[in-house]
């Protein structure tokens, strides 16, 4: 007798997701259950494609099918499908299922550096990554990418994002000439802001991340009052004046209800390449102390690496130009981190939903 299909999803339920806490059938992940003779197959749907728990929930359900009477092979296809973030009915950006916003207290903590690999690792897992540069005071997206001398194209009125690396990016310094320098006042940024966001064709995509410029000017304020954003990753140093202002910041985005999705340490420790040895850089607070000073979550540590910033030099970011350096797994580990937190914030937000048994329960 083969198995059944209710066989197959009861046995699913001892596989859990760490992050979720939930097993993979309540969690809705397991799809198109089919079972011909002893073979199973099914597709294992993730909430992330950086999924960090990825290749351990696809051997337990393999595990779990495995040790069925009468089943003699499995097969799962594991994709994808990133959660849509609470939008308005006059979203800027509809087909946008995650923003997140990459924000710092301090200058030069390495936002933009932290947001071009972070995009970019998104992307090698497999989601539809944007970046927007939003910093129209000193747009970097150009040179990261190595796109200083492209100009996008428009279609009927609107901007096509340029394309490196799997990615969108969209920056203002596409569109000015160099050197050029724009004289800001506080409605120019909001309404450049919106225009980067209304005025692209984005399309549709996974993660749309944006580079803010540092401190809690009108950029960052423009955007969380622009969009309903997923929310906002804080870049920190490990200088107490650089977490101290990363602290000021986070409390800033709370008040503007967005959320802060975690802290990520950025040039705090270094390896050598040779000997292998390393330490800590500064004798400031930890990212980590940061994250749990501030009550959210740390999301992993960036180490200072020369050949991250040579990379910055000549576009050609340190996820890309050396994928196996350590410098380049704490980008994709953190990238992962990162993805497992919106996960956790839309299955929150999700849970917080009246379902309709609890609405139907509440009106008898
Ligand atoms: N992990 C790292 N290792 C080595 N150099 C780094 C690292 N992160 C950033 N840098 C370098 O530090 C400098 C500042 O980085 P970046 O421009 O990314 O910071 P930022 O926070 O975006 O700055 P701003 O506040 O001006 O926007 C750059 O020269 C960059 O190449
Ligand atoms: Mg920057």
């Amino acid at each position: 007798m083969p198995v059944t299909e209710a066989e197959v999803r009861r046995a699913l339920e001892v596989v859990q997701d760490p992050d979720l806490h939930r097993d993979i059938v309540k969690l809705g992940f397991v799809q198109d259950v089919v079972i011909q003779d002893q073979h199973v197959s099914f597709r294992l749907v993730l909430t992330t494609p950086a999924c960090p728990a990825r290749e351990d929930l696809e051997l337990q359900a393999k595990e779990a099918i495995m040790g069925l009477p009468g089943v003699e092979s499995v097969a799962i296809e594991v994709t994808a499908q990133v959660r849509q973030r609470e939008t308005k009915p006059e979203d800027l950006i509809p087909g946008v299922r995650q923003c997140i916003a990459i924000a710092s207290g301090k200058g030069g903590v390495g936002k933009s550096t932290v947001a071009v690999n972070l995009a970019i690792a998104l992307a090698q897992s497999g989601g539809r990554v944007g970046l927007l540069d939003a910093d129209v005071y000193g747009p970097s997206a150009p040179q990261l990418l190595g796109l200083t001398t492209e100009r996008p194209m428009t279609s009927s009125g609107k901007i096509i994002p340029l394309e490196r690396y799997g990615i969108k990016a969209m920056s203002l310094g596409f569109l000015l000439e160099e050197g050029q320098a724009v004289l800001w006042r506080g409605p120019m940024v909001a309404g450049t802001v919106r225009q980067l966001l209304a005025d692209v064709l984005w399309g549709d995509l996974d993660y749309l991340i944006v580079d803010l410029p540092p401190g809690t000017g009108d950029a960052p304020m423009s955007l969380a009052q622009l969009v309903p954003l997923t929310g906002v990753v804080v870049v920190s140093t490990p200088h107490t004046l650089a977490a101290t202002i990363a602290g000021k910041a986070t409390g800033l985005f709370e008040r503007l209800d967005t959320p802060v999705m975690g802290v990520i340490e950025n040039m705090g420790e270094w390896k050598c390449p040779h000997c292998g040895t390393g330490g800590r850089l500064f004798a400031g607070m930890p990212g980590e102390a940061l994250a749990q000073t501030l009550g959210v979550p740390y999301l992993g540590s960036i180490p200072f690496d020369p050949a991250t910033g040579a990379g910055d030099e000549v576009g050609s970011p340190i996820v890309v130009s050396a994928p196996n350096s350590h410098a380049a797994a704490a980008f994709r580990n953190v990238a992962s981190a990162l993805a497992a937190q919106i996960s956790i914030q839309a299955h929150r937000k999700k849970a917080e939903e009246p379902t309709w048994a609890t609405v139907e329960n509440a009106s008898r």
